[in-house]
């Protein structure tokens, strides 16, 4: 069995869709654990990053530089990813060249009640990885009309279900 995959929401929203769709993901992979690192963490500020750095930030870099792999799901905020997960992406990238998400495989899916399901964001997000190091993992996984796939159960459509244990599969890998 492989080591642990950090799956990671960028929505804060108790009944966030995407929130939905990492939970579905964690409960079929026994070695996915979600964090919510966007609650936990301060905004990102330079003079709080020392060699003593609040706990939640201490937390994340160790979790992720000992994770397999990290998934991150995302809304989209206006035409971006949220400005709570771009600051867990900022306290997780430095130190610069040396930090916990050097060579890290990551895959990202994102979600939308519209149209094209978060297409922008995701598509930040899969050009920013590889400039801070991380390796990408995965297509360009995106899942429009997100409030349509979702039962009231938590149960998500088969083919939603299949493409993001596709991604799941590559990352568990
Ligand atoms: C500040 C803000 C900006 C948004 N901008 C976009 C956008 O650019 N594109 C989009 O498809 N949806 C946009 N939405 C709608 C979100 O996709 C929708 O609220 C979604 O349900 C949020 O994800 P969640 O359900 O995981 O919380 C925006 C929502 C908010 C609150």
């Amino acid at each position: 069995m492989a080591g642990t995959v950090i799956v990671i929401s960028g929505s804060l929203r108790a009944g966030s869709f995407t929130s939905a769709l990492c939970r579905a993901i964690v409960n079929q992979y026994p070695n996915f654990v979600m964090r919510d690192y966007v609650r936990a963490l301060p905004t990102y500020d330079g003079d709080l990053d020392t060699a003593t750095p609040p706990q939640s930030v201490a937390d994340l870099r160790r979790e992720l530089g000992e994770s397999h792999a990290v998934l991150i799901g995302t809304p989209e905020y206006n035409y971006n990813v949220p400005g709570g997960l771009k600051n867990v992406i900022d306290w997780a990238s430095r130190p610069f060249a040396k930090h916990c998400l050097i060579g890290r495989r990551i895959g990202v899916f994102g979600c939308s009640p519209g149209d094209r399901g978060g297409k922008a964001s995701v598509e930040y997000l899969r050009n920013m990885i590889p400039l801070f190091g991380a390796t990408l993992i995965g297509p360009e996984l995106l899942i429009p009309k997100v409030n349509t796939v979702i039962g009231d159960d938590g149960s998500i459509e088969a083919s939603v279900m299949q493409r993001l244990s596709s991604l799941a599969g590559e990352l568990a890998a």
